[in-house]
């Protein structure tokens, strides 16, 4: 990656954490699929064109990163099916199933597969179904996943917020939560258009009464945001330390300048829009939104501090979870004149100087998931 390449915009350093470190360090995300479960139970349970005879079941799992934080949600859903003893389930309950894990392409797979075929200290759900087949795709969600009409029930979890290019640097601040004017304007201008991109994609893919059940970061009703619901904000002290190695003269302003990461947060009127306009081309294509919540997930390393009370600790186990998705952006922002130790060494000062304040103020600090749920039809 040079840095003409994220001069261009282009999101191809988005890279978590690699070799099941991701799941490790990220406990958070899987409380948040966790409250998902019901929802996407219910909508299995909603749909109507179940597999007969020779058919299987078809499901995706989409940004799945190293699919850890997601075994659990799989593992109720199969259950789910081989549990139903209902008549109308009679043949579904037995169908195969096929789940396709995706995400892009410099995702960690060797991590994805070895969690999913046991392989780790991960409990993966596949010795426990018969006729299961998992699939893995490189293909990123801006892209056909699976062919037409194929998919009953398709999920995502924290991902989509990753736009598929970045529409510009953000001056004086690294997130679109800290943009204004021109900038954010082109950042719900590419969001939008991202959106559409991925919905059409997955009107295509899924069968008639087919659902998608998308849980994606947002900011809520009252205006909070991942890190931002009433302590420090988590993205304006990201901003603030890079400005830091700025201002000391560690990082050039190019540098800094490229620091922007390539994401946007929907309100829950962006989400809906598409689908609830009779003139988009998303409503067009049969897709209809039958419900979308926010809700907010605790920071499970807050609330461990406010029970074992050592700062140092919540320091130390809260780091790596913000360094778990964001870390390669950063590095990506650094040039490449620099030498990699080089590089690498401004990294670990910049978490250190993070840990260094959570370590001696703990108070406010942490990272509350918000997050819109929602599922959508296609009728
Ligand atoms: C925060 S992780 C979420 C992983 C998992 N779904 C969870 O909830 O724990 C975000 C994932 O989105 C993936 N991602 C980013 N852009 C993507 C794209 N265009 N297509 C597919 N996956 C993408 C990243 O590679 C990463 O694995």
């Amino acid at each position: 990656m040079t840095s003409n390449d994220a001069a261009s915009g282009q999101a191809d350093n988005i890279t978590m954490s690699a070799g099941g470190l991701y799941s490790l360090a990220t406990i958070g995300a899987k409380h948040v699929i966790d409250h998902a479960t019901p929802i996407v139970l219910n909508a299995l349970g909603n749909i109507p064109n179940l597999p007969r005879d020779t058919e299987h079941w078809c499901f995706s799992d989409m940004g799945c990163a190293d699919g850890g934080t997601s075994l659990d949600l799989w593992r109720n859903v199969f259950n789910a099916i081989r549990n139903n003893d209902s008549t109308e389930w009679q043949a579904a309950s037995m169908a195969d199933i096929q789940i396709v894990y995706s995400d892009q392409a410099r995702n960690d797979f060797n991590a994805l597969i070895q969690i999913l075929h046991g392989l780790t200290d991960f409990t993966s759900y596949l010795p426990e179904f018969s006729n299961l087949q998992i699939l893995e795709s490189g293909s990123s969600f801006y892209l056909p996943i699976l062919p037409r009409e194929s998919l009953h029930l398709g999920f995502s979890a924290t991902a989509m917020h990753w736009l598929s290019t970045k529409p510009c640097n953000i001056k004086n601040h690294v997130h679109m939560v800290g943009a204004t004017g021109a900038d954010l304007d082109k950042f719900s201008e590419q969001a939008a258009s991202d959106w559409q991109t991925i919905l059409l994609h997955r009107a295509r893919e899924l069968k008639r009464g087919g659902k998608l059940v998308l849980v994606n970061f947002a900011r809520d009703e009252q205006g909070r945001y991942l890190g931002n619901t009433g302590g420090i904000n988590m993205f304006d002290n990201f901003n603030k330390i890079w400005r830091s190695f700025l201002a000391d003269g560690r990082i050039t302003s190019s540098e800094y300048d490229l620091m922007t990461l390539p994401q946007y947060y929907n309100t829950v009127e962006e989400f809906s829009a598409p689908l609830l306009d009779k003139n988009s081309p998303v409503y067009q294509s049969g897709l209809r939104l039958t419900d979308i919540k926010t809700a907010i997930i605790t920071c499970p390393f807050a609330d461990d501090y406010k029970n074992h009370h050592d700062a140092a600790r919540f320091a130390r186990e809260y780091i790596p979870t913000i360094r778990s998705w964001n870390e390669s952006i950063f590095y990506g922002g650094l040039s490449t004149t620099r030498s990699a130790e080089d590089r690498h060494q401004l990294i670990e000062e910049y978490y250190a100087e993070y840990q260094r304040q959570v370590a001696e103020n703990p108070q406010g600090h942490g990272m509350d998931y918000v997050h819109a749920y929602m599922t959508i039809e296609r009728i």
